[in-house]
């Protein structure tokens, strides 16, 4: 895939039997201000990118230039301001509807994130059609984002929340799911690559199946939209989910994708300004979709944030960002497995660029402070995965986690980093 980000006129020139120009990380490095800050007196190595990720300068901007030439509210005013900030919130729901190939801009609803996305589902449709002795069903390494709002349905509703099991390596095992599937299985819930293992799921076996038995499927996306390619129609989920700071926007925002048909039927599950067409004491009406589900003044910045994080995404292409973080975390992963005492938490065939480790007479804690004196930025504890760790019996491990900007000497620095560890510890 071309990158645009870095087209020059030698690439116009370029034949295209010599194939796409190699990805050129360190242009896109420049793109993003704060990778070129120290920390603790070094050259700053960010690894933390399953947390959050940094922005580039394209989406700094954009924030800017709402606020210097746009701020205003949206859907409410007729006047210029009103109208410029309503027509770029509605461009962006555009711009997200064709990135992740939505039928319809009806069916991007934008939320403060994952976490709300998934609980809008919960609360909307989870408690209009789970009743008791029904099932959901939830893999062993989600993220609590997508346990702790199904298991609230299940005690509400007297259902069960049920789990997929996963073997040593971190995947899920996928004939064991079949067999869970019954007719009391309403919906299945699972990530689309786990934050804390790196596993990627295969969802259109997942899909296919939970389908065949008559149950929806949500994919949790928080780790899928920022590394692989999402065709929502092509996958056949019914929900997606994601952030916008996972995928080098603004915090504050993210999206629930999820079928017309099913949001249509949905019952609002906030209610205020802007989701209603009509108020009085006796009856109200509510919006059409997607605005039935986006009570209040949204984060309007955030939502213009968010596109042009997605152009700037889109302009690199996610095949090529997959393919360069893949041969990353190969390489990480083979420099990791070189130190001495160390367990890689989740070794699935299909992952994404996250690394999870243990060090052998080390707390994970210790690991993250002195890592951080170094310079490099890891994230260290559960991972908002307690389950997860139950399962591979470890507290806590070590995370490092790629973006579509870092790069080999990074990989590089964190092994060196590690054997100041091993040097303090051992
Ligand atoms: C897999 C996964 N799901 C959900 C979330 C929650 O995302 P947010 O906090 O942006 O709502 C995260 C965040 O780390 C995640 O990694």
């Amino acid at each position: 895939m071309t990158n645009l980000a870095t087209v020059t006129d030698d690439d116009v020139s370029r034949p295209a039997a010599l194939g796409p120009r190699p990805y050129d990380v360190e242009k896109i490095r420049a793109d993003f201000p704060i990778l070129s800050r120290e920390v603790r007196g070094k050259k700053l190595v960010y690894l933390d990118n399953a947390a959050t990720t940094q922005k580039p300068r394209q989406v700094i901007d954009r924030l800017v230039r709402y606020y210097s030439e746009e701020n205003s509210n949206v859907h409410r005013g007729v006047h210029y301001l009103s109208e410029l900030a309503t027509t770029e919130y509605e461009n962006a729901r555009g711009t997200v509807q064709r990135f992740i190939n939505a039928r319809s801009e009806k069916e991007v609803v934008f939320t403060r994130g994952t976490t709300e996305a998934i609980n809008l589902v919960v609360q909307s449709w989870g408690r209009t059609n789970v009743g008791e002795g029904d099932e959901i069903l939830i893999s062993a390494i989600e993220h609590h984002s997508n346990i702790v709002p199904w298991q609230m349905l299940c005690a509400e509703k007297q259902a069960t929340l049920r789990i997929i099991p996963v073997n040593d390596a971190g995947e899920l095992l996928i004939d064991e799911y079949e067999r869970m599937l019954n007719p009391r299985v309403k919906l299945v819930a699972v990530g689309h690559a786990s934050n804390a293992l790196g596993t990627i799921n295969p969802l259109s076996r997942i899909i296919a199946a939970a389908h065949a038995n008559g149950s929806l499927v949500l994919v949790d996306g928080a780790q899928g939209v920022p590394h692989i390619a999402v065709d929502v129609q092509a996958l056949n989920c019914d929900f997606y989910a994601f952030s916008g700071h996972k995928v080098y926007g603004p915090t504050g925002v993210g999206v629930l994708y999820g079928r017309e048909a099913l949001l249509d039927a949905m019952p609002p599950w906030q209610g205020g300004g802007d989701m209603i067409l009509s108020v009085s004491y006796e009856k109200t009406t509510y919006n059409a979709l997607p605005y039935k589900f986006e009570a209040g003044t949204p984060n309007i910045e955030g939502v213009v944030g968010l596109a042009a994080a997605l152009d700037y995404v889109g302009s690199i292409g996610l095949d090529a960002i997959a393919e360069y973080e893949h041969g990353l975390e190969r390489y990480t992963t083979k420099r990791l497995l070189e130190i001495d005492g160390i367990r890689l938490i989740g070794t699935a065939r299909e992952k994404a660029a996250v690394i999870s480790f243990v060090l052998e007479g080390v707390h994970p804690h210790d690991i993250g402070t002195i890592l951080d004196r170094e310079g490099v930025a890891v994230r260290t504890g559960h991972h908002c995965a307690q389950p997860l760790m139950t399962r591979f019996n470890v507290p806590a491990t070590g995370r490092a986690s790629f973006g579509l900007y870092n790069t080999r000497e990074e990989a590089d620095a964190l092994v060196a980093a590690l054997h100041k560890v091993i040097e303090v510890f051992r």
